[in-house]
């Protein structure tokens, strides 16, 4: 089992640049590295992140629909009050269950004790060397890897499950036992990339579990229609496609990722089109899930008044890809083609020092 990391994803301008340590992005690093942020942010006050949270929900809202407004007003209502008396990891310690981590993450995330990595042994150096501030564990491909991530399953409130993971057998096994814990806590879980693959192969999985998440692109999407519904999809009906796939799964959060990202919950379905760029980037996905893993938790902490009686992970889903696709709008507005997700998360960085000196 190898480290699950590639040297570099760019765009699709094809920027090769490898044994870079800027440039080098592994699958999930995006997602590692938003979340700590999000959650340092708010923990040391050290980062306006926050501001920047709001500044990228507030933007683009001028021409938007009423819809649009209040969907805009209730990410705001969920985002948690910054407080002196807050300490370390109380807005939200998150677990990611994982390939392999990028480098090096923003200044501010110096001392961030908030993010718990779950990786295989060899992944673990890699990590560790780019990203000190996450909390590495080396023990997805250990036979005890359940008993492991279980210690530690009480202490977190969220888990992002699948980016760099791969397709190892004994991994995914261990994958889905650590899901069935996380289920049994009534953890929320935030599922992409080859964590979906498992769930495809073992829909029972998340089945009806209404603190799941998942984040489906279009192939990902198909896999999991197949695996769950007997009838063809009707490619020219998006919208009631995302909506069907959620009921199968026992009305789940479904996000499905495009060039507009729709979200059901088998009872309605959102649409995001928050202005990104004609081009997703790879690792445009891992901040979403980093970021819906922190919004989750913010959500369902937040409860339902504070959504207006809207699902809080439908609110959350929301909220995560507007941001997701105004990072990828100001890194593409610089960099255009060869724009990489840490051009993406850099840019996270820069709007929050701007707004945080005016
Ligand atoms: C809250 O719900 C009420 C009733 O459905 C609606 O009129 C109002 O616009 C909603 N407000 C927000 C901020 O969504
Ligand atoms: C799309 O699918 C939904 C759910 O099945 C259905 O209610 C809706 O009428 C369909 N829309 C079109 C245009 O076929
Ligand atoms: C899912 O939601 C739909 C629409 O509200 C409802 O008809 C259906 O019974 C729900 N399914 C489950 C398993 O709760």
């Amino acid at each position: 089992m190898g480290i699950r990391c590639v040297a570099i994803r760019a765009c699709g301008g094809g920027k090769i640049d490898t044994g870079v340590p800027r440039m080098a992005v592994c699958p999930y690093g995006a997602a590692a590295v938003v979340m700590a942020l999000l959650s340092a942010a708010i923990a040391f006050h050290c980062s306006p992140l926050l501001a920047v949270l709001q500044r990228a929900l507030s933007l683009h809202t001028a021409h938007a629909t009423k819809d649009m407004d209040n969907l805009f007003q209730l990410v705001r209502n969920i985002v948690p009050a910054l407080t002196s008396k807050k300490h370390k990891g109380q807005d939200g310690r998150i677990g990611i269950v994982g390939g392999c981590q990028e480098g090096p993450p923003p200044a501010c995330l110096s001392g961030a004790d908030l993010t718990h990595v779950f990786c295989a042994r060899e992944a673990a150096p890699v990590i560790k060397s780019y990203s000190p501030e996450l909390i590495v564990h080396p023990v997805l491909d250990s036979s005890d890897a359940v008993e492991e991530v279980e210690k530690w399953l009480p202490r977190l409130h969220a888990l992002v499950v699948g980016p760099g993971l791969g397709r190892d057998d004994l991994l995914l096994n261990n994958v889905r036992g650590i899901l069935e814990s996380t289920k049994a806590r009534d953890i929320p879980v935030v599922i992409d990339a080859d964590g979906l693959w498992l769930i495809a192969q073992r829909p029972a999985l998340v089945h009806g579990y209404q603190k799941a998440v998942l984040t489906p692109n279009h192939v990902e999407f198909s896999r999991l229609w197949d695996a769950v519904l007997s009838s063809p999809m009707d490619t020219s009906n998006h919208s009631g496609s995302v909506l069907k796939l959620s009921q199968a799964l026992g009305n789940i959060t479904i996000v499905q990722k495009g060039e507009q990202d729709l979200i059901s919950n088998g009872q309605q379905v959102l649409v995001c089109n928050q202005e990104g760029s004609s081009r997703r980037c790879g690792g445009q996905g891992d901040l979403l899930s980093g970021s819906l893993g922190v919004m989750a938790h913010w959500a369902l902490r937040a409860g339902p008044e504070k959504t207006n009686g809207s699902s809080p992970l439908l609110v959350a889903a929301w909220g995560a890809c507007t941001l997701t696709r105004e990072c990828n709008h100001l890194a593409f507005q610089k960099y255009g083609r060869s724009t990489t997700t840490t051009d993406m998360i850099a840019e996270v960085g820069a709007a929050f020092s701007k707004l945080f000196t005016t």
